[in-house]
């Protein structure tokens, strides 16, 4: 297939890049064993993000994506801030502590400047890609420039067509089952498209490679996307029970503890889909006030859970996983891969 020939892969096999669960260990795994191995580096700080890179490519020759989140720079709202900060009061006043005053800004988005575009057109990495937004067009070119293949999420037919027509190399269709944050641009508006149907709707519309992300556990399911159009699948809950992971224990164990996920804006102020806790039946109640804009939001949620964790309540993690959580196996990252492929050429 020209896009395995492109990215230099084996199998039409992705890691889907996961900011807080990557690690380059299960990067360099995925790539050595034929797929496209990742890091979600969109919430690092740029020395940690060059630590990891240089770390991977110590650990294989081959091909891997960093990914970098490109949200629109969001206005800091001091009362939107104000009023969600009081509405999660009481669950710091539950472990006796009292909320942070103000919230931060705790992620820069590749928009902001071009610190990130720097790094990556320093580490050369085979591709790169991008979720919540599309580059500024001279950086697409700079990337491009450099031979870097470019490639963003879409959750529907009007961000797969601004992404072709933004010159981008790779359609990443993210359907509604797929765990963590859902890639929409606007964050106001949500078509919530099963994988499969957007994989045929992209397809129908568009000419550049889609690669299927969200739901898909097994090989089956991969071949299916791939008889829709896809040419290659990315997952990222399947991968999340590795032990190249950096998952703890308590989302090890929540992820086959019989899980059930559902999408909540309320842990950054996006819409994520994560294993069913507090968030969704504490903080998700009908009543609940607007949640701050992402990702001063995230900032209280990661306070509350280090928090919580002291006081030895798992129930506030950002367990991000995809609807079809409860068909995970217990598989090292090289062993998942030959499984998927197995199955793969099986159907
Ligand atoms: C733990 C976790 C973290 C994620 N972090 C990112 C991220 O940093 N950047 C990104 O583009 N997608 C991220 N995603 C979404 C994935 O790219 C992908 O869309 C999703 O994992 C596919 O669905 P699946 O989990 O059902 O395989 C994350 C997903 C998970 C499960």
């Amino acid at each position: 297939m020209i896009l395995l020939d492109r990215l230099n892969i084996k199998h039409p096999i992705f890691l889907a890049p996961m900011a807080g669960v990557s690690t380059p260990e299960l990067a360099a795994e995925v790539t050595n064993q034929g797929g496209l191995g990742s890091l979600g580096i969109g919430a690092s700080s740029i020395e940690s993000a060059r630590t990891q890179i240089l770390r991977t490519k110590q650990l294989t020759d081959g091909a891997f994506q960093l990914n970098f989140f490109c949200h629109a720079p969001t206005e800091l709202n001091i009362s939107e801030n104000t009023a969600w900060i009081q509405n999660i009061t009481p669950h710091f006043e539950k472990f006796g502590a009292v909320p942070p005053r103000e919230l931060k800004c705790i992620y820069p988005s590749f928009l902001d400047d071009d610190e990130f575009l720097n790094l990556v057109l320093e580490t050369q990495p085979k591709a790169v890609s991008f979720h919540f937004g599309i580059p500024h067009a001279y950086q697409i070119q700079q990337l491009k420039d450099a031979d870097i293949i470019t490639m963003v999420s879409a959750t529907n037919l009007a961000e797969a067509l601004a992404i072709e027509a933004a010159g981008i190399d790779i359609i990443i269709a993210q359907g509604i089952e797929a765990g963590g944050h859902r890639g929409i641009f606007n964050q106001t508006f949500d078509a919530a498209i099963k994988t499969a149907d957007l994989v045929q709707l992209i397809k129908q519309h568009c000419s550049l490679p889609i690669v299927a992300a969200g739901g898909i556990m097994n090989g089956q399911q991969a071949k299916t996307m791939l008889n829709f159009g896809a040419e290659a699948v990315q997952l990222g809950t399947a991968f999340v029970q590795c032990k190249t992971s950096s998952a703890n224990v308590a989302y090890r164990q929540a992820l086959f503890n019989h899980p059930l996920t559902q999408i909540t804006a309320s842990i950054s102020g996006r819409p994520a889909r994560g294993l069913i806790n507090h968030w969704h039946t504490q903080v998700d109640l009908p009543n609940r006030p607007h949640v701050a804009a992402y990702p001063y939001a995230y900032d209280l949620a990661k306070q509350l859970n280090l928090l919580a964790l002291k006081n030895g309540d798992n129930g506030y993690g950002a367990f991000w996983a995809g609807s079809n959580v409860a068909q995970i196996r217990k598989l090292e990252a090289p062993d998942l891969i030959n499984q998927l492929v197995l199955e793969m050429n099986q159907c």
